[in-house]
């Protein structure tokens, strides 16, 4: 499914508390888009974007320690297909992976059970872990950890049959476009790339002029196909995006971050270069 058409509405909550909503059409009018940026992102100058962003993934302030059981509602099906499909010749890669404890579960730590489904290898990718959370367990899982994924070479990861990024490395980088060719570049053929990231906090002026979600803006990709599945329930108002490579070039375009703004969510706004 191509999401091309733009919801009405972005809830964009105001510093002050306060919460507004801007209808996404109107940002596309010079005034008020101008309006729109000033009152949502830091006019420091000094402050540059990315050391906002950076400066969030050394503090590392946020949730860590979801589970596999923790995956799955959002994921829902298509975590447990993909595992299936590939049996214990695959290699599933958790990219943003806190503890590591999706992956770790899997593999039956802490006590070590013999499972008896057929396990991947696994590996997770961190940027910081806590002192005591195993880096390798059993023949199947190891933990990448103290470097970005941007800078790890693709030989030290090793292709993948599955990707997924829970509020991970797509939530967290300056370079959105930089991540996903490596996420297309480790991806096998016929593998599959899940994402859940706040992708209508994340905006993105493309060439043409136009604004748009991240999520919208990945449905656009050329030589991707892009589902994105709307959650309910507790999730309701997010979403799930599927990515997996179509027929044909893959053109990611450059994208240049702006402006960046952290008050509890994190706000990125990136420009099409
Ligand atoms: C919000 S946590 C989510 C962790 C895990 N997916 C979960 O749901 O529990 C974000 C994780 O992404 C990692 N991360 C963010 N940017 C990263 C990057 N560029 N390279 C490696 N890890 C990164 C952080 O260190 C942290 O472990």
């Amino acid at each position: 499914m191509r999401s091309d058409s733009l919801p009405n509405l972005i809830l964009i909550k105001r510093p002050k508390g306060r919460t507004r909503d801007f209808e996404i059409s109107r940002l596309n009018n010079p005034n008020e888009s101008k309006k729109f940026l000033g009152s949502f992102f830091s006019r420091n100058e000094k402050v540059r974007p990315k050391a906002i962003v950076e400066r969030l993934i050394e503090q590392n302030p946020y949730t860590v320690d979801r589970t596999c059981v923790d995956y799955r509602p959002l994921f829902k099906r298509a975590l447990l297909e993909e595992l299936k499909k590939f049996g214990s010749r695959g290699h599933w890669l958790d990219c943003g992976a806190g503890e590591g404890l999706a992956q770790l579960q899997r593999a039956g730590w802490p006590k070590a059970v013999q499972t008896r489904r057929p396990l991947p290898r696994m590996t997770s990718i961190s940027f910081r872990v806590s002192a005591g959370v195993p880096q390798n367990f059993g023949e199947k899982y190891r933990m990448l950890s103290g470097r970005k994924f941007e800078t790890l070479s693709l030989a030290k990861i090793g292709p993948a049959n599955l990707i997924t990024d829970y509020t991970g490395v797509l939530t967290y980088t300056t370079t959105i476009d930089f991540v996903l060719k490596k996420y297309f570049k480790l991806l096998t053929r016929s593998g599959r790339i899940l994402l859940h990231a706040p992708f209508k906090k994340t905006f993105v002026r493309l060439k043409n002029g136009q604004l748009v979600t991240l999520e919208q803006w990945l449905s656009r990709l050329i030589g991707v196909h892009c589902v994105v599945q709307k959650m309910r329930g507790q999730f309701s108002g997010e979403s799930v995006v599927f990515l997996k490579r179509a027929r044909g070039p893959l053109k990611i375009p450059k994208l240049k971050l702006k402006a960046a703004k952290h008050d509890f969510y994190l706000y990125r706004y990136f420009e099409e270069v």
